[in-house]
C-alpha cells in the first residue's frame, strides 16, 4: 500500500473551522464501546477486528464498502429487550431499520415479533418463517392487495392508520370470512424531541388519528360496530432517535386517558397498549442512550400508574424497537480513495460508498463517527470530512472527525451504528451497487445479503 504524502490538514484547536465537532479525542486508535459494536476490537497489530475476524481478511474476502454485522451482538440486544419487557409484555423489532431473512431467524429464535410496513418486509418475514401471528402490519397507505394478504397470511395484528383503512381492513376481513385483530394508531399531539422528518405524534402529518377533537374515540367507536375487525388496543409510536423518556410519559398517560374513555363509554377495557419505537443509540460518544432494562421499567411504571389512576386493570404492553436492536451492530468498511486536504478548512477523505449506503447524513443532518481499521496510527489528529464518491456535494457520511494525519488511499476505515436505515434505505444512485452484508458470529463470516451486481442493476433496465 502506498503511503503518498500530502500536506496534513489544520491540527490545532485554534485554527479549525466551524463544524459539529468538539477537540479530537486523546486516542485516535481507541474504540468507544458506545458506539461499536459488542465484539470489535484490535488485535496486537492494531487492526480493527469483529467476533476474532480481522477487517483486512473481511475486506479481501467480500469487498469494500460492506455493512458488517455483528451477529452475537443482534442477538445479545434482541434477548436483552426480550428478557428486560418479560412474559407481560410483546416485542416487536421493527423491520424498517434493517430486514433480511437470517434477521428474521435471529428474532424468532429469540423470541421476537415482527413489525412490518409494506408487502415486501411481509413476504420477507413469511418467507423466513416468522409465524404470522407474531407480526404487526403498519403504514398509512397499505394497499387493498397488501391488506388482503396480510389477512389472508393470518397476521396477529393490523395497526389502524385512518378512517378510511378502518372500513377497508374490515371490508376485506369480512369478504374473506375472517376477524381481523387491530389496533387503532392515534396521534397524541406530544412533540418529540429529535429530528422534525423523524417525529410522528405531532398532530401536523401523516400517520395516525387525532386524539384531539375526539377523533380517536370516534375511530374506536366505528371500528367497533364492524363485524370484520377485533379491536384489541391502542397504538402510539411518538418518533424516533429519541433519548428523553419523557415524551412517552406524555403518551402512555393520553393513550390510557382514551382506555379510560372506551370503558366509560363502551363498558370494555382494550387489551393492549403499544408504545411504538424510537429509543435512541449512540452515533458519538456524546450520546448516552439507556439500556432496555431501564427502558421497560420506565414504560412499564408508566402505564400501570397511568392505569391505576384511571382504575384500568393495566393492558398488556408492546413496543416495536429497531434502531436499538439492530443500529449498534454494524459498521460500514470502506477503502480510503482520494485524500484532499483543504487548506484552513479540513481534509476531504473519499471513500467507495456514500450517500447511496447512508443516507442518514444527508437526509437529517446526523452525526457519525469513524476510525482508522486497518491500522492502528500514532499521527497527529486531521480534521476530516468523510464523503462519499457521488456526483453531489451533500454526499457526506461523516461531517465533522478527527482521523490520524497519515490516513492515505488504500487505508480501511470504519463507521460504526450504521445497522439501522443505511441497508434499509440504501439506494442505486448513480447506478452504484448496493453493498452487501457480512454476519460475523463465532469466528465466522458470511454473506446475508449479497452485493448488488451490474447484472442486476441491467435486468431491471428492459427498455
Ligand atoms: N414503530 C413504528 C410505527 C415506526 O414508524 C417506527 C419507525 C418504529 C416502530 C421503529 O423506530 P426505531 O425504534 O427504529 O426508532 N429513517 C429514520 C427513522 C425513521 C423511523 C420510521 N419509523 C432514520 O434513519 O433515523
Amino acid at each position: 500500500m502506498s503511503r503518498s504524502a500530502h500536506p496534513a490538514g489544520p491540527r490545532h484547536a485554534d485554527v479549525l473551522p466551524e463544524g459539529h465537532y468538539s477537540a479530537p479525542p486523546a486516542d485516535l486508535n481507541a474504540l468507544d464501546p458506545k458506539v461499536w459494536a459488542r465484539t470489535v476490537g484490535r488485535d496486537e497489530h492494531g487492526v480493527l477486528t469483529v467476533g476474532g475476524i480481522d477487517v483486512k481478511q473481511l475486506a479481501e474476502e467480500f469487498g469494500t464498502p460492506a455493512y458488517i454485522l455483528d451477529e452475537a451482538d443482534f442477538r445479545a440486544r434482541a434477548r436483552a429487550w426480550r428478557t428486560a419487557f418479560g412474559s407481560d409484555a410483546d416485542v416487536f423489532y421493527a423491520g424498517k431499520a434493517f430486514l433480511s431473512r437470517a434477521v428474521v431467524r435471529w428474532l424468532h429464535e429469540e423470541g421476537l415479533n415482527l413489525d412490518v410496513c409494506s408487502g415486501g418486509e411481509l413476504a420477507t418475514a413469511l418467507s423466513a418463517g416468522m409465524p404470522a401471528d407474531r407480526i404487526a402490519f403498519h403504514g398509512n397507505n397499505k394497499s387493498p392487495a397488501e391488506i388482503e394478504r396480510a389477512v389472508r397470511a393470518g397476521v396477529g395484528r393490523i395497526v389502524l392508520d385512518s378512517f378510511q383503512e378502518i372500513v377497508r381492513v374490515a371490508h376485506i376481513a369480512q369478504s374473506l370470512g375472517k376477524r381481523q385483530r387491530v389496533q387503532i394508531r392515534i396521534t397524541v399531539g406530544v412533540e418529540a424531541h429529535t429530528h422534525e422528518f423523524i417525529a410522528t405524534a405531532h398532530e401536523d402529518q401523516k400517520f395516525g388519528i387525532p386524539l384531539a377533537g375526539g377523533q380517536a374515540a370516534e375511530a374506536v367507536r366505528r371500528a367497533l360496530q364492524l363485524d370484520g375487525l377485533e379491536v384489541i388496543g391502542i397504538h402510539s409510536h411518538i418518533g424516533s432517535q429519541i433519548f428523553d423518556m419523557s415524551g412517552f410519559e406524555v403518551a402512555a398517560h393520553r393513550v390510557v386517558g382514551l382506555l379510560r374513555e372506551i370503558r366509560d363509554e363502551h363498558g370494555i377495557e382494550l387489551p393492549e397498549i403499544d408504545l411504538g419505537g424510537g429509543l435512541g443509540i449512540a452515533y458519538t460518544s456524546d450520546d448516552d442512550p439507556r439500556e432496555p432494562h431501564e427502558i421497560a421499567k420506565a414504560l412499564t411504571e408508566i402505564v400501570t400508574r397511568e392505569c391505576e389512576a384511571a382504575r384500568l386493570s393495566t393492558p398488556r404492553i408492546s413496543v416495536e424497537p429497531g434502531r436499538a436492536i439492530v443500529g449498534p451492530t454494524a459498521f460500514t468498511l470502506y477503502e480510503v480513495g482520494t485524500v484532499k486536504p483543504l487548506e484552513g478548512l479540513r481534509t476531504y477523505v473519499s471513500v467507495d460508498g456514500g450517500m447511496s449506503d447512508n443516507i442518514r447524513t444527508a437526509l437529517y443532518d446526523a452525526e457519525y463517527s469513524v476510525a482508522l481499521a486497518s491500522r492502528s496510527s500514532d499521527a497527529e489528529p486531521m480534521l476530516c470530512r468523510v464523503v462519499g464518491k457521488h456526483c453531489e456535494s451533500g454526499d457526506i457520511v461523516v461531517r465533522d472527525a478527527f482521523l490520524p494525519g497519515d490516513l492515505a488511499p488504500g487505508d480501511l476505515i470504519a463507521v460504526p451504528a450504521t445497522g439501522a436505515y443505511c441497508r434499509s434505505m440504501a439506494s442505486n444512485y448513480n447506478h452504484v451497487l448496493r453493498p452487501p452484508v457480512v454476519a460475523v458470529d463465532g469466528g465466522g463470516a458470511r454473506v446475508i445479503v449479497r452485493r448488488e451486481t451490474e447484472e442486476d442493476l441491467l435486468r431491471l433496465d428492459v427498455g
